[in-house]
């Protein structure tokens, strides 16, 4: 099955078939640099969207249906499997493919614990010294000390449920009966069922937000492009908390004495920490960070990439993505180049009427041809003939390189006018409290 071929011990490799697990904004900007490469002979997307369907063939198997992808990579002779989501992370994908001898890019299913339980992240955090807010965890059955340490507690109160809650999970309290009221209804399983069962609580840290991602191979690893998301709906980080309205990266503060600071009191001390731990880190690791007085402080690990980070990330790597993939599951990052591409890249994510709340879905797209100064990334979409329809809350990010925060905006929200459809709504603000 290994087509690939070896010269002084540089991997090339080539005629490569690869599988992308997921189907949003992400998988099709991944989907994207994949398709650029000439080691990518063939791609395949389960379940994709209507964008990714333009890059590969989508097949329709949900991502946690292992089996089903597994006989997918059989059949179709796959040698690299890249995860998206982190459910399927947490729920162990990648050690069903390892067992079975196919490569596969993500972390394993304990190494996955570093997203799947905030209490064991921050354990982890507190083994290693890397910093990270004052916390302590409680369960269920510990709901009057938990009460007892929220009331004594300085406001406002950070609240998080420990396990995966799609990015709700974390609830900042002003008040003493609000953080009360959110312990509550956690640990009784009500807002987040089992995600709930143990919560963290944490001091509040006032600050500016950055994302890092690295690759890493298990021992080797490489910093990709920073970024900055935009969670709230509204215009002025107003409303409610979404999976992210838009992205920009660089974020201009992270300059390089900045970024060495950050992997030395974080990045390598994460990856070693789980590599003498026994659970060596392989995939994408996303540290989304607190800064405060230029000190960086983890607010969270993800061990995937971000959506819609990923569509400011990908188009500013210069490297051949298939080989940096496959070199990064097969334990070769090092041997692969990577450079950053010096512009900035901004994504404005184009969402339907009434998300994060409830939405309707199959509305008709139209101006697709319009855009062609900036890369559509397709996050909820679905393709009926010739014909694209809303599928989703988040429909389409819109990424636009330029040599500004400003041009790159610009250009985006040029191709956000163009794109039609009922309920249409995106922020015009990314990136505004960065310009300079
Ligand atoms: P998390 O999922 O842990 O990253 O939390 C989601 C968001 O909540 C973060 O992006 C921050 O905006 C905010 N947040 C989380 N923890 C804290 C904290 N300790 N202090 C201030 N804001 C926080
Ligand atoms: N944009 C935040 C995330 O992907 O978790």
């Amino acid at each position: 099955m290994q087509e690939w071929i070896w010269a002084d011990s540089l991997p090339i490799f080539a005629a490569m078939k690869i599988l992308i697990l997921g189907s949003g904004g992400r998988e099709h900007a991944m989907a994207w640099k994949l398709a650029q490469s000439s080691k990518c002979e063939q791609l395949f997307i389960a379940p994709g969207n209507a964008g990714t369907a333009q890059l590969g063939t989508n097949v329709p198997i949900g991502v946690g249906e292992f089996e089903a992808q597994y006989q997918l990579v059989k059949a179709q002779g796959i040698h690299l499997v890249i995860v998206g989501p982190e459910q399927p992370l947490v729920d162990g994908v990648v050690d069903f493919f390892e067992e079975k001898g196919i490569p596969i890019l993500g972390p394993s299913k304990q190494a996955a614990q570093l997203e799947g339980s905030k209490d064991f992240s921050k354990q982890f955090m507190l083994r290693h010294g890397i910093p990270t807010a004052q916390y302590a965890s409680f369960t269920a059955a510990q709901m009057k000390e938990a009460q007892a340490y929220v009331s004594s507690h300085p406001l406002p109160i950070v609240v998080k449920a420990s396990g995966l809650a799609a990015g709700k999970g974390v609830l900042i309290c002003q008040t003493h009966a609000e953080a009360e009221a959110a312990l509550k209804d956690m640990l009784s399983g009500q807002s987040f069922g089992e995600a709930g069962e143990t919560v963290v609580i944490e001091e509040y840290l006032d600050g500016i937000e950055i994302s890092i991602f690295v690759l890493s191979d298990g021992s080797d690893y490489k910093i990709l492009p920073s970024a900055k998301d935009y969670k709230r709906i509204g215009e002025g980080d107003t409303g409610l908390n979404t999976g992210g309205m838009g992205a920009v990266s660089p974020v201009p503060f992270a300059d390089e004495a900045f970024l060495a600071t950050v992997e030395e009191s974080i990045v390598h001390p994460s990856l070693t920490g789980l590599q003498q731990e026994g659970i060596p880190f392989k995939g994408f690791l996303f540290i989304g960070l607190m800064v405060i007085d230029g000190q960086p402080f983890v607010l969270e690990y993800n061990v995937r990439m971000g959506d819609p980070e990923t569509e400011v990330v990908l188009p500013r790597l210069d490297a051949d993505f298939a080989s940096l993939c496959m070199a990064a599951a097969t334990g070769q990052l090092r041997d692969v180049p990577m450079a950053i591409h010096p512009q900035t890249c901004v994504t404005v994510m184009m969402v339907s009427g009434g998300y994060p709340q409830a939405y309707a879905k199959g509305k008709v797209m139209k101006g697709f041809e319009g855009v062609s100064e900036s890369i559509l990334f397709h996050a909820g979409t679905k393709a009926e003939g010739e014909q694209i329809f809303t599928n989703g809350g988040r429909v389409l990010a819109i990424s636009s390189l330029g040599d500004s925060i400003e041009a790159a905006v610009q250009q985006s929200l040029q191709g956000a006018d163009m794109i039609q459809f009922d309920g249409k709504n995106y922020r015009r603000d990314i990136g505004k409290d960065l310009m300079g």
